[in-house]
């Protein structure tokens, strides 16, 4: 009999969504407007301290509109930190700008600001910026935001993964001038796909719900002066976000239960750490990860390959975009002689993450990965 599959990081829904879907097909808003998108982008909006916010078909949808509000045009320049996912900085070349990548920091793994500086030295034209909170860790955001608005150009805080998690007693998603959140299936709260574009400038705002509808013009013929796009988020989908919105506090308390737990089974064995935040955070851990130090004699992959033959799934670090076949030409800055971010990828691995994980699925993981790490 096939063991029990571990996951990294699954959909956990609670039956609140259904009522909200229901809705929907009983009114017939089946369609890509409708209460439920203008309710989510309202309970949205709330949750993260004010502001506005249009719901799209996905995250990767935002930070495309999030790069057309920020002015970016063919040719230009975009910072964007290098150990990402691909969806991060893959709309940059969508409008047929240039990706320069930046390295990451070790109190965070996120965009190294010392490396923004140095960037900007070297580009002193670049039109815009975009950070990411990786793992549910928010980056030194501050320090990234004082840097955007001495050289003038918008910063977009890619929050795809860190929804919940706060900044200096800030939501993540409000600190840069637009913010992305994704409902992806594996993301702390999800709708199956979707994502949302948050800014404080409710003028953006309605243009980015504008472009996401495909530019249409308010005129009773179809009227079109701009390119649009179909990115609007669906009434059906946007149902279910509004029921996972009601769970998304205690999503974070478990995932926070998950990262303490690893914390605290591997804290006596010798360089092995977690994945770090600063003091002036707290992540809504969306996932666990380990670094393992050069003198400790295993790698990633032997964890990686030994939870993999219990049925756990696991994952490795993000692989840095600047090694990516995809943008082998790209530039990439780093604060020093050498990246950081290559270190992390060599050295790091996600642990299982998933809040429906029970104390045995738990034990059971700690025991293989220290087994691992020669710690009984
Ligand atoms: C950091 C990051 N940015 C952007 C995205 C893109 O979001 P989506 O999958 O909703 O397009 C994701 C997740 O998929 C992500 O992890």
């Amino acid at each position: 009999m096939e063991t029990k599959r571990i996951y990294l990081s699954s959909p956990t829904m609670h039956g609140e969504e259904l009522e909200y879907v229901h809705e929907a097909f009983d009114t017939n808003w089946v369609a890509p407007l409708g209460p439920n998108v203008n309710e989510f982008e309202k309970e949205t909006a709330s949750y993260l301290g004010g502001g506005y916010a249009a719901a799209l078909s996905s995250g990767t949808a935002a930070i495309h509109l999030a790069l057309i509000l920020a002015g970016v045009k063919r040719d230009d320049i975009v910072f964007g930190v290098s150990m990402t996912f691909a969806a991060t900085v893959n709309p940059i070349v969508y409008l047929g700008a240039r990706p320069v990548f930046i390295d990451s920091e070790p109190d965070t793994w996120n965009m190294d600001p010392e490396a923004l500086e140095k960037a900007f030295k070297k580009y002193p034209d670049a039109r815009a910026v975009i950070a990411a909170n990786l793992y549910g860790t928010p980056a030194r955001l501050d320090d990234i935001k004082d840097i955007c608005v001495r050289h003038g150009v918008p910063f977009i805080e890619d929050a795809a993964e860190s929804l919940g998690a706060l900044y200096k007693g800030r939501k993540t998603g409000t600190i840069g001038d637009y913010g992305i959140l994704s409902y992806n299936g594996n993301k702390i709260i999800t709708t199956s796909g979707g994502g949302m574009l948050y800014s404080k400038d409710e003028e953006a705002i309605k243009k980015a719900r504008f472009l996401s509808t495909q530019a249409r013009e308010p005129e009773r013929h179809y009227e079109h002066k701009e390119i649009g796009y179909n990115y609007r988020m669906s009434n059906v989908v946007a149902g279910i976000g509004r029921g996972q919105m009601k769970h998304l506090d205690e999503h974070v308390s478990l995932k926070k239960d998950i990262y303490m737990t690893y914390r605290s089974a591997f804290s006596d064995i010798e360089g092995v750490r977690m994945n770090p935040y600063e003091d002036c955070s707290e992540p809504n851990y969306w996932l666990s990860c380990l670094m393992l130090d050069e003198s400790v004699p295993a790698g990633p992959l032997d964890i990686m390959t030994a939870l993999e033959k219990e049925n756990i799934e696991s994952r490795p670090i993000w692989k840095p975009m600047h090694m990516q076949p995809v943008y082998k030409d790209a530039d990439m800055i780093c604060a020093g002689s050498e990246c950081y971010c290559e270190k992390v990828f060599d050295r790091g691995l996600c642990l299982p993450s998933d809040i429906k994980n029970t104390k045995e699925d738990m034990d059971k993981i700690i025991s293989i990965v220290r087994g691992c790490l020669g710690a009984k």
